[in-house]
């Protein structure tokens, strides 16, 4: 399996001080950020843009920025991002006609390509072409929109599934992860870890990473 990476996702941090917890994450141990992008129309809610991105880029240097898009029409937004820094440009496999040609545009700009899909998407929607051609595969573990929910079990068996079909994949678990919930995500084999709420709120927030990285790595 793939190597641990620990992607803190940013929307349960303070946004007023974003930089700040971005390197109070890095310094805590995780390899990855995660910056939820929301266009109040593939999920009711908006967070943040290229623009805030780009500071953090900047605010933070060799950041990887682990973009989860969750918009309304990916192909839009992919120079935009690519500009901003980010390194990991992750669609939504439900708001696209065109997967390939989406993850050809991003890689040609340089970026790793993700592909998501939401708890009512099965596995089997993405192909073994897509599935080849992408970087990343990511689980959603609820449903996309907000921090703070509950894990949902039932998404679980398409990691597992997913890791049978495509081995060298990194593998994104998201949503309601934490000490409580990691063991299923690596022992399904999932190898990279979001958590939000779970990672910032805790007291001590390196620990959280260093349990959730012991984990994927035992
Ligand atoms: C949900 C987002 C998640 C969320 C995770 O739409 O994609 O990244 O911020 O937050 P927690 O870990 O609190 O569920
Ligand atoms: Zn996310």
């Amino acid at each position: 399996m793939p190597r641990a990476i620990i992607s803190p996702s940013v929307l349960a941090s303070d946004f007023g001080q974003l930089t700040a917890e971005c390197k109070r994450m890095i310094k805590g141990g995780a390899e990855w950020l995660h910056m939820d992008v929301m266009d109040g129309h593939f999920v009711p809610n908006i967070t943040m843009g290229a623009p805030i991105l780009k500071c953090v880029s900047k605010g933070v240097p060799g950041i990887f920025m682990d973009c989860h898009m969750m918009v309304a029409e990916p192909e839009k937004w992919v120079d935009d991002i690519a500009d901003a820094g980010g390194a990991l440009y992750c669609f939504h496999l439900e708001a696209t006609k065109n997967p390939l040609s989406l993850i050809d545009a991003i890689h040609a700009k340089g970026m790793r390509a993700g592909v998501a899909i939401s708890p009512d998407t099965p596995s089997t929607a993405i192909s073994d072409e897509v599935g080849g051609a992408a970087d990343m595969l990511l689980v959603m573990t609820v449903y996309p929109g907000r921090g703070g929910q509950k894990f949902l079990e039932r998404c679980v068996p398409k990691v597992s599934d997913l890791r049978a079909r495509f081995p060298e994949k990194d593998i994104e678990v998201d949503g309601g992860v934490g000490p409580n919930t990691i063991e299923q995500c690596s022992h399904a084999g999932s190898n990279v870890i979001v958590a939000g709420t779970a990672i910032f709120n805790a007291t001590d927030p390196e620990k959280v990473i260093a349990q959730l990285k012991a984990s994927v790595n035992a």
